[in-house]
């Protein structure tokens, strides 16, 4: 399974690198893909297990971009893996899906693992499942939904940060529905805890987690990798 991190703007880079530092011992012993999310300021060369991947960059080698970063940033510290469509760069920092898509196609180009986000908000669920499938489909415009390196994570906004989570039906029926439109692995994000992660790693076409707030302390994130591990003995 996939069991990823997302730190958004949390931790300095000296607390990062204690963090990965940490997890990476409980990778080490798992077999699972542990992927981590800092903030960019705490990008480096990590010469570890869990995969270290950039939460934003600009599609650029370089150049005028006030306030990003570029693949030239990323190439200094090896940087492959790259989170795109995030509800907080859509909804906060007003990313449309157009730019989403260019920013996808590329850093595709480039061979980076791509962990694609994609969800609803709250009047889109409530106004029933037609209109949130078809509010979900407008998020895979311009994707290559065949890209090999490809992770879809689906994470209703509503969920993330909330402590609210759809009911386990409600997220088999969903990520059902989305296998449909893509192959790659599909993760749930959306306040998964150390108290539901296994409800939620049993849902099928569930194939990981992305944990945002309950994966800022390493041990916690690590009793999550350990019970994926237990889970697939
Ligand atoms: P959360 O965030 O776990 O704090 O809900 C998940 C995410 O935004 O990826």
């Amino acid at each position: 399974m996939i069991i990823a991190a997302n730190l958004k703007t949390n931790l300095t880079r000296h607390d990062t690198a204690l963090y990965i530092e940490e997890v990476e011992k409980c990778a080490q012993k798992s077999e699972q893909e542990v992927l981590i999310f800092p903030a960019i300021s705490s990008l480096d060369t990590f010469e570890t297990k869990v995969e270290v991947g950039t939460q934003n960059a600009y599609p650029t080698i370089n150049g005028a971009f006030t306030g990003e970063i570029g693949l030239e940033q990323l190439d200094e510290f090896g940087i492959k893996t790259i989170l795109i469509g995030h509800s907080e760069r859509r909804h906060i920092l007003g990313e449309s899906q157009e730019f989403i898509a260019q920013k996808f196609d590329y850093f595709k180009d480039q061979g980076f693992k791509i962990v694609y986000c994609v969800g609803e908000p709250k009047e889109v669920r409530e106004a029933g499942k037609m209109k949130m499938l078809a509010y979900i489909s407008a998020q895979y415009e311009g994707i290559d939904t065949a890209y090999e390196n490809l992770i879809i994570a689906y994470e209703p906004v509503w969920a993330i940060g909330t402590g609210l989570t759809p009911t386990l039906e409600d997220i088999q029926d969903i990520h059902t529905e989305l296998k449909k439109k893509s192959p790659a692995p599909l993760l749930y994000g959306g306040s998964v805890k150390v108290n539901n992660i296994k409800d939620v790693l049993q849902v099928k076409n569930v194939d990981g987690v992305l944990v945002g707030s309950a994966a800022l302390y390493a041990e916690h994130f690590c009793t999550m990798i350990e019970y994926a591990d237990a889970l697939e003995k």
